[in-house]
């Protein structure tokens, strides 16, 4: 009698364990349109419609915690979480700690600032510009323009605000989310000329995994590659880049 409870309950485990594999992502949400706190608490944007996407397509709950970026990498090495989302470049840097899925995005890189306050990249020379802590704006700046004063930020948020403020002369994030901030702010204007460095740059955006888990990294490379061609994707990139 014991014998059999037993083994209904786990049989029970393992039937619910299939029907509901939860995929729990990380990202950073202040990074809009990829990702920001909408007005209902909640975290939205395009790599959040990307990644419900993909984890209908491979019928698992998805959930998504709001991390500093530079923790995103190390918290996903610790197992706090399975994958990351958050508007991420591929760079053979990165590659070494973690997987990623193939680019599901193509980035670039702008400078924004005051209007009429800087003429070009070569007028920042001496200037403060604001980076996010861990990010390939970051390492760009402090390799390739030691001339600029390259100023840390944890949330590209603060460094809009200092801009606006005038204790940075400039900010230098990707495009898509540059041109946000402009809408969004007509005080401000961008440098006009894109950065797109591979070297640092990389690849486009990707999903990290674990170095191990090749098994959601193929997962998510065939459901990608579905929603391509279904149109899921089309009409999530519509939604957030149409200008
Ligand atoms: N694309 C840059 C990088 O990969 C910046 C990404 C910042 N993302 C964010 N959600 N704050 O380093």
């Amino acid at each position: 009698m014991k014998k059999f409870i037993i083994a209904t309950v786990l049989a029970g485990i393992s039937v619910a364990a299939s029907a509901a594999e939860t995929v729990r992502f990380a990202t950073e949400a202040s990074y809009p349109p990829f990702e920001f706190i909408g007005a209902d608490n909640k975290i939205q944007g395009f790599d959040i419609d990307l990644a419900n996407a993909l984890c209908k397509e491979i019928q698992a709950d998805c959930t998504f915690a709001n991390q500093a970026f530079d923790s995103l990498i190390p918290g996903l090495k610790f197992k706090r979480y399975d994958a990351v989302i958050s508007g991420m470049d591929i760079t053979p840097e990165r590659e070494k700690q973690v997987l990623f899925t193939q680019p599901y995005y193509d980035n670039s890189a702008l400078f924004i600032t005051q209007k009429d306050k800087v003429a070009d990249v070569a007028a920042l020379k001496g200037k403060r510009v604001g980076v996010q802590n861990g990010t390939t704006h970051q390492k760009y700046l402090l390799d390739k323009h030691p001339e600029i004063t390259a100023v840390p930020y944890d949330s590209y948020q603060n460094s809009i605000l200092d801009l606006k403020n005038g204790r940075i002369d400039a900010v230098f994030g990707d495009t898509a989310v540059v041109n946000e901030w402009l809408k969004q702010n007509t005080a401000l204007a961008s440098l006009g000329d894109k950065v797109a460095d591979q070297g640092y740059f990389g690849s486009g955006l990707g999903i990290a995994v674990r170095q191990q888990n090749t098994e959601l990294q193929g997962k998510f490379n065939a459901a990608l590659e579905k929603i391509k061609q279904d149109g899921t994707y089309q009409t999530i990139y519509q939604k957030w880049f149409q200008q």
